[in-house]
């Protein structure tokens, strides 16, 4: 009961740290924006000019990841993921719906949440960037070539897939923890039973270094905490990964009180290398499963889905050494390793001071055998023998914490609604700024790698309150950019975003730029469906189904007269962009569509279903601006009666 009435007494307080923030933010603003200094100046783009930095927001709760320019906070694309996107049909298009394929059938919504960014030896290489979904549990990788998402790959045996995706330093691995323990495999069992018989599976996701392609190399399946958030071990702690968890209580029902009744939770420490080792000599056992993955093919343009039947899964016990338990107060949230992979923080939600822990002292103890005790027979070190020291009493409710790689380190903290700049080592406050509002995830462009670029912070604020026009109860959400070059953190920018911005990532645009892809190569177009050169044009019937092989070019389509389609057949369009100029993609759009529009680049095949339900002449054309006769753009399909004998025909330019 005292343990309750502990956490009724912070909530409070929260809740008046809250209400204090908004009786002030008039005041907090004044001096802290651009007017009084020249912060305008400082992430100011010019016309014509691009930004420093690309800036990757997770989409939260629209299942996306947005594309920022940094300093200037300019949205510069919207990259489909998880979520069906009617701007270009992502999802919608025949090629792409194999990519929302899971074993629960077709899923066109998830919540992303932690978008990382490959690494060779622990710096960032801008080859790849993964993000997480988090409600049915999935991993996606965006190639930064093709601004694409390429593949996606559902983790069985999880369930709120939110300690992920975070890769090791030359991305063998992407990692991804499961948030809720389940039963496993799952089972019709009484939730009451939950205690010693859920489990929580680490997945150990491998990357083919050529090609980025995934693959589940082993589940480890832990006790049934939950696993919230993980971090790589880098340079030193390479080979490590390290996870937080809270319900050690293992608490099933109101686990705002159950789940805080321990005075410590855990990290868990894993030795990756070890498992990996153990499984590449034979060991694990592999156990039936049920999970998609989807892969989408640059050359045919188009999306597969492999139901994968079989998946690798380790019990801890049997790998002696492996994984440790790190006790870690209260109900840690982040968890983070800093540049040189010695120290490891464990941001104790609920606890008065940060600890952080040290990965020489954790090795010491391990070979020294100084263990606590242990749960479900995995040993637990004892919290003073790895302690490397304590921030304290830095703020109120810390979540995260990001590295600038000079040796300092910034930490939210969601209750007091602040960012506190302390020093790695000697564990002194050095600053701290206000934020508008409580701030969750905070992000330095390479913060989670050996080399950070440590010039700004942004802030990833949960609440929006005042802080732009009002737009009705919903308010877009907010990210707010910091100098830190110097002594004092600087507010610079507010800027909003799309869906809520849980984590993010950011890399030099000089990393990434030089390599992105203008057009597909029309002859390098391997789609079964592409029609190359005018005289493949064609319309063909296969019983009630139409196929339309079309092509488009500036400004018509190849044909734009079709008829002899009846009620009740289903149209394939297949359209081809025979453009070969950067920036030039076509749109096309039907009437009475049950989707969306297609949107082609140059050089690619897209298909769009049309099931017409009404007799007529019915209008299709382009939806993308593309020149001076983009409105001319356009054709027609007649729809005749279901039993009409009128014959297929098409054509282009004929009376
Ligand atoms: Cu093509 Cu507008």
């Amino acid at each position: 009961m005292k343990k309750s009435i502990n956490i009724l007494f912070f909530l409070v307080i929260a809740a008046a740290l809250v209400g204090c923030n908004n009786g002030n933010d008039k005041k907090g603003s004044k001096g802290q924006g651009g007017l009084s200094t020249n912060a305008a100046e400082r992430v100011y783009v010019a016309p014509g000019e691009h930004d420093e930095f690309y800036g990757f927001m997770s989409g939260g709760f629209s299942g996306q990841l947005g594309v920022y320019g940094l300093p200037s906070g300019r949205l510069l694309k919207v990259l489909p993921v998880f979520s069906q996107n009617p701007e270009n049909g992502w999802g919608y298009s025949e090629e792409t719906k194999p990519m929302l394929n899971t074993s629960y059938g077709f899923v066109p919504w998830d919540d992303s949440h932690h978008p990382d960014i490959s690494q060779t030896n622990g710096e960032l290489d801008g080859r790849w960037i993964f993000i997480n979904g988090n409600n049915t549990p999935r991993i996606a990788r965006i190639g930064l070539e093709s601004f694409k998402t390429e593949e996606i790959i559902e983790i069985p045996n999880s369930a709120g897939n939110h300690s992920s995706s975070f890769i090791t330093e030359n991305t063998e691995y992407v990692v991804a923890g499961t948030r809720f323990s389940v039963p496993v495999p799952q089972k019709d069992m009484s939730i009451n039973e939950y205690k010693g018989n859920f489990k929580g599976a680490l997945t150990f996701i491998n990357v083919d270094q050529e090609t980025g392609r995934m693959g589940i190399k082993f589940q480890l399946m832990m006790p049934g905490f939950n696993y919230d958030l993980s971090h790589p071990g880098r340079d030193k702690s390479h080979g490590w990964f390290f996870f937080t968890t809270y319900n050690t209580e293992e608490a099933h029902s109101l686990l705002e009180v159950n789940a805080s009744q321990n005075d410590k939770d855990f990290i868990a420490a894993v030795n990756w290398k070890k498992i990996e080792e153990y499984v590449n000599n034979g060991g694990g056992t592999k156990v039936p499963a049920n999970y998609a993955h989807n892969i989408l093919d640059e050359h045919t343009h188009t999306a597969t889905s492999t139901m994968l039947k079989e998946v690798l899964t380790v019990n801890p016990m049997d790998v002696p050494g492996a994984v440790y338990f790190l006790p870690t107060p209260k109900s840690p949230h982040g968890c983070d390793v800093d540049p040189t992979g010695e120290y490891i923080i464990g941001n104790g939600k609920l606890s008065a001071d940060l600890t952080v822990h040290s990965f020489t002292k954790m090795l010491d103890a391990i070979e020294n055998k100084k263990f606590d005790g242990e749960a479900y027979g995995i040993p637990i070190l004892n919290f003073e023998d790895i302690l490397a020291g304590v921030v304290k009493q830095p703020g109120l409710g810390p979540l995260h914490t990001e590295f600038d790689g000079k040796g300092n380190a910034y930490t939210t903290f969601f209750i007091s609604s602040e960012v506190v700049k302390w020093k790695v080592g000697t564990w002194e406050v050095l600053d701290r700024q206000p934020v508008f509002y409580s701030v969750g995830h905070g992000m330095i462009p390479g913060g989670n790698s050996r080399k950070p670029f440590g010039k700004y912070f942004v802030a990833l604020n949960k609440i929006t309150k005042d802080r732009y026009l009002p737009t009705g109860p919903e308010l877009t959400q907010s990210a707010q950019l910091f100098d830190i070059t110097g002594d004092k953190m600087e507010l610079l920018l507010d800027f909003p975003t799309i869906g809520e911005p849980h984590y993010a990532a950011a890399i030099p645009a000089e990393l990434v730029a030089p390599n992105s892809r203008k057009i597909y190569k029309l002859a390098e177009n391997k789609h079964e469906y592409a029609v190359l050169q005018d005289s493949d044009v064609r319309v063909e019937r296969d019983g009630k189904e139409v196929h339309i092989y079309m092509n488009m070019i500036r400004s018509h389509f190849n044909p734009d007269n079709i008829e002899g389609v009846k009620v009740g057949d289903k149209v394939y369009f297949h359209i081809t962009n025979h453009e070969q100029d950067f920036d030039v993609p076509h749109g096309f759009a039907v009437i009475g569509a049950n989707n969306a529009e297609l949107l082609i680049m140059p050089g690619a095949t897209e298909t769009l279903v049309w099931e017409p339900k009404q007799v007529g002449v019915w209008p299709f054309y382009c939806t993308d601006f593309c020149s001076a006769l983009h409105q001319e753009m356009q054709g027609y399909i007649r729809v005749s009666p279901a039993d009409s004998n009128i014959e297929l025909s098409w054509s282009l330019g004929e009376d």
